[in-house]
């Protein structure tokens, strides 16, 4: 089994590599090459075992920059690389060339290379939906975005879709919640500040939320988003017809209750280091991404949420060492 990764030097690029490395297999066959595609070179994990494990850094957007990989007849594709939605809506062409050109590009290759039995698994964002949307949204709901990172995803499910009716791909799209709490740094993605908000206070650091504290988010955990990223490829290309894009089980939560959840792991001064100083553009992003779904579709193909907030607040807080105040 030979697996390809684009954005594998990403936040979900390397713990999806992790995750490969320590099962050893996928779709119940040993993994015996996985490939890592990145502009950066991605680093290579330290126990691969038998798996050949190659570093590729790369531009996916250059012409013809996959064939080199698509020729090797990957089995599996991750298709993680992207730009995150604030930087997308700052550059419209760099968003436009990495998040859609390059899927394009990256379908056409496999249409080329006859990769029709190709599992094509892509990580698409709540920030496909916008516009007047019901309280309760379902996989039925239609994608109106309200920004170019959800235009350009929603571009993308459309196109992987199309790919797979006609039998060109084995393709399906996970719509991916906002991925709390994440380790390491703030970055671009507007939604950044949801894990800063719990992340920066356990570590001792101060934090700033811009949005309003009843502002609700739909959230999943790092680890079961892996989880949902390796159980993507087992799904069997029957199972996902109609239409090959859903959304993941992730829950419901407000701000508030995120801070809650800090509060009561890490007590009064880690809530403290949170500073509200309103932010109108990231706010505007974020609430028009709708927070309450119906995952019907996932649950019954098997793709599992976390539990609660608390449950997600935990995992964060035993991978890194830390012990709450109240245990
Ligand atoms: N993290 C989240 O909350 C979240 C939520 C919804 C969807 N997603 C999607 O999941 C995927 C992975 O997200 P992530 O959090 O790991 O993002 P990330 O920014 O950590 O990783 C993306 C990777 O893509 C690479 N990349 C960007 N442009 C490239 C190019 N031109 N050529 C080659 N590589 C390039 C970057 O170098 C980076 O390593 C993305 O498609 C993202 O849109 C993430």
């Amino acid at each position: 089994m030979h697996i390809a990764i684009t954005g594998a030097a990403g936040f979900l690029g390397q713990r999806l590599v992790q995750q490969l490395i320590a099962s050893g297999e996928l779709r119940q066959q040993p993994i015996t090459r996985l490939t890592l595609l990145d502009q950066v070179e991605a680093p290579l994990p330290e126990n691969p075992g038998s798996i050949l494990v190659m570093s590729i850094a790369l531009d996916i957007t250059a012409p013809g920059a996959l064939e080199c990989v698509l020729e090797q007849r990957p089995d599996v594709i991750y298709h993680l690389a992207a730009v995150v939605s604030s930087a997308a809506e700052a550059d419209l062409e760099l968003g436009m060339r990495v998040n859609f050109d390059a899927t394009r590009a990256l379908l056409e290759g496999c249409r080329v290379q006859e990769l029709t039995g190709t599992r094509l698994v892509m990580a698409s964002s709540v920030a496909a939906y916008g516009g007047e949307l019901p309280d309760v949204l379902n996989d039925m709901t239609a994608l109106h975005p309200e920004n170019s990172y959800g235009a350009q995803k929603a571009m993308c499910e459309l196109l992987i879709n199309d790919y797979s009716r006609r039998g060109l791909i084995d393709g399906l799209v996970l719509r991916l919640p906002t991925i709390v709490i994440r380790p390491g740094r703030p970055n671009a993605a507007a939604s950044s500040f949801a894990s800063s908000i719990l992340r920066e206070p356990l570590n001792g650091e101060a934090a700033v939320c811009p949005v309003p504290t009843d502002l609700a988010m739909f959230v999943m955990s790092p680890g079961k988003v892996v989880d949902a990223l390796l159980h993507g490829a087992e799904v069997p290309g029957e199972a996902l017809t109609p239409f090959r894009a859903f959304m993941l089980p992730g829950i419901t939560v407000t701000v508030a209750e995120m801070l809650e959840a800090l509060h009561e792991a890490a007590g009064e001064p880690a809530r403290s280091r949170v500073r509200h100083e309103p932010d109108p553009r990231i706010e505007a992003i974020v609430a028009s991404w709708p927070a309450r779904f119906e995952t019907t579709k996932a649950r019954q193909l098997g793709f599992v949420g976390d539990d609660s907030f608390k449950q997600i607040v935990d995992a964060f807080m035993s991978e890194c060492g830390h012990k709450r105040v109240n245990a």
